[in-house]
């Protein structure tokens, strides 16, 4: 994976989300995370895990805070280190809370989890950069887990599908240069090629302001 030298594309991703979750953009205090129902359906795979699960791009951590509530032991990641001081600071039941680059490999052992949550956070990277990760990801998992995600979808107008350059298939320039990428159901399948997908639809999220359309995803360690 890129390592050495950090691209623009990736400090600028780090700035906009550490200055995100530094609190002076909204309350981030423990009362005011709100669960969403997304991982409901999956609630069999999640109850019956007896691994830690890993939260993934947790920002300030609703998932996780779903998670804590299942009873589970939960390790909350993000680059952003304000993200991770937040979870710590709200949720003191927490498993582990690590920071760090997704793009710089996942810090876990071999066949380590069960389930792998990852919530809008695998949208934001290059192609070659998203084969790697999602590598990660099934050596990290164990044999047949679980990775449950959100991402993106190309028809989700309000939250800049199509804006900015092309700078490849369905990933975009942000105008603060960073990237966001918008799926189609035929870019999930291409990306999630190695795992198998057992349940996938578009759908709308109210967790925003403005609509959101994105994609939701269970799909098996092949
Ligand atoms: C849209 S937020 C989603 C937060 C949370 N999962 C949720 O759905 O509420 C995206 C999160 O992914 C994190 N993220 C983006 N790129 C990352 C990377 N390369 N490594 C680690 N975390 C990253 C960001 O810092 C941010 O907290």
């Amino acid at each position: 994976m890129d390592s050495d030298v950090k691209s623009p594309e990736r400090e600028n991703s780090l700035n906009y989300w550490d200055k995100t979750w530094d609190g002076s953009q909204r309350d981030l205090s423990r009362n005011n995370i709100k669960t969403d129902d997304w991982l409901v359906d999956f609630n069999q795979i999640i109850s019956s895990c007896d691994t830690p699960i890993l939260d993934l791009g947790c920002g300030s951590g609703n998932d996780t805070l779903y998670l804590i509530q299942k009873g589970k032991r939960v390790i909350s990641c993000d680059q952003s280190a304000n993200a991770i001081e937040n979870i710590r600071k709200n949720f003191p039941e927490i498993y582990d809370a690590k920071c760090f680059d997704m793009l710089d490999g996942l810090p876990f052992e071999d066949n380590s989890f069960q389930v792998v949550i990852a919530d809008l956070c695998l949208h934001y990277f290059r192609e070659k950069d998203l084969f790697a990760l999602l590598d990660e990801i099934r050596r990290i998992l164990t044999d047949k887990g679980y990775l449950i995600f959100r991402v993106n979808s190309i028809n989700d107008k309000y939250h800049g599908a199509g804006e900015g350059a092309e700078i490849e298939h369905h990933l975009y320039e942000t105008k603060d240069k960073r990237f966001k990428r918008f799926f189609d159901e035929a870019d999930i399948q291409y990306f999630f090629k190695d795992f198998d997908i057992k349940y996938l639809n578009e759908e709308t999220t109210g967790r925003y302001e403005r609509e959101k359309i994105l994609y939701r995803c269970l799909a098996k360690k092949k």
